[in-house]
């Protein structure tokens, strides 16, 4: 019998990476589309590596509907997970377009192919920013998205809102969003993980980086918060275990397995963890310094969010797995591998 066969774009960048190989642990046939614009093709020679297998790989922007439109005639598709876009949240303020081009623009091209194929499963790449600071705290996902703080986050909301529009309106379609915490980590193997180009925006990177010897020392952003150690409480979520989330979500998708035929599940670990607490924690299990000082709060960073995963638990029957030290001693691998330590 031919495996299904899942079309994920973006998947040469940290999540879409890990995920194509879960997929194809899973039995799942993969294709990748991805335009190279934040990622390189190396990363999908990883996913070949781990898994032994030769992965399609099409260079394609999904704002190109000819070369997009080619890869769905040339494929039968049972469904896509969509991560191709830009994440910068800095950036989207500066570069508000490229962001609704590239994020929501890119999304509805690929909705609307597979509605013209008849694909009829997608798995849109979402995020906890959609909560932005909760009145109450765990997140669950009936928690009320807040107007969002950047055209980034907006695009989240928006590409939320289009995929739940597009399954209402169209009877073959089915949509599940995923929440994303704060992914963090890499695969056991090494040979596969975050590659951000420039200076970090994110904690973990610019952690590994620091202990490399990269960057000289990691600002905390702000110790005033109302939290016990003062800095701020987020949910890392380990990026094979989120992974796995994509594979149950597609799963539960294939075989029917649905209780709406739009769904949201918030996907971290429940737990949440101070930037001092990551630091420490992080010195800790690889035995190396991360050098910090305390500076002022970053702009619109929010105090505190964590995940109910109740939802995922209990409807896709997926759980964090991997301790916060496992992960940690991931990411410190990955940060080895690739500058040759
Ligand atoms: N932080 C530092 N120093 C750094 C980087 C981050 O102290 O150099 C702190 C941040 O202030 C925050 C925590 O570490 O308290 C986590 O920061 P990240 O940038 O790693 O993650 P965020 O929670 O800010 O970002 C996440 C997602 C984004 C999303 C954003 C919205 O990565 O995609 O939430 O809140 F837009």
């Amino acid at each position: 019998m031919e495996r299904p066969k899942i079309l994920v774009t973006g998947a040469a960048g940290y999540i879409g990476t890990h995920t194509a190989v879960e997929l194809i642990g899973a039995g799942y046939g993969v294709v990748i589309v991805d335009d190279l614009s934040n990622s390189d093709e190396s990363a999908v020679d990883g996913v070949r590596q781990i898994t032994g297998r030769d992965v399609a790989f099409i260079r394609a922007d999904c704002n190109d509907m000819e070369a997009l439109a080619r890869v769905f005639e040339q494929n039968e598709f049972s469904g896509v997970i969509h991560f191709a876009a830009s994440k910068a949240v800095g950036e989207s303020v500066e570069e508000p377009l490229k962001y609704y081009r590239n994020n929501v623009g890119s999304f509805v091209n690929v909705l609307e192919l597979m509605k013209r194929h008849g694909v009829p499963n997608m798995v849109f790449s979402s995020s906890a920013t959609v909560y932005g600071q909760p009145d109450v705290l765990p997140a669950t996902e009936a928690t009320p998205r807040k107007p969002a703080t950047s055209p980034y986050g907006n695009t989240k909301q928006v590409c939320e809102d289009i995929l739940r529009d597009s399954v209402a309106a169209y009877p073959g379609l089915n949509g599940i969003s995923l929440r994303y915490f704060n992914p963090i980590g890499a695969h056991p193997s090494a040979l596969i993980g975050e590659l951000p180009k420039g200076v970090p925006n994110n904690l973990v990177p610019f952690i590994t980086q620091t202990a490399a010897g990269i960057r000289e020392e990691l600002s905390v952003f702000g110790d005033d918060y109302n939290t016990e150690d003062g800095t701020a409480l987020r949910d890392y979520i380990d990026v094979v275990d989120l992974a796995k989330a994509h594979v149950v979500a597609v799963g539960r998708m294939i075989d029917g397995g649905m209780k709406e035929r739009y769904e949201v599940f918030n996907i971290g670990t429940g737990k949440p963890v101070s930037v001092l607490e990551l630091v420490n924690t992080f010195e800790r299990v690889n035995g190396v310094k991360v050098p910090y000082k305390i500076v002022g709060r970053r702009a619109g960073d929010v105090e505190s969010v964590w995940a109910d995963t109740t939802l995922a638990n209990t409807e896709l029957g997926w759980q964090a797995e991997k301790t916060l030290e496992e992960t940690l001693r991931t990411a410190w691998n990955w940060e080895k591998h690739i500058r040759g330590l």
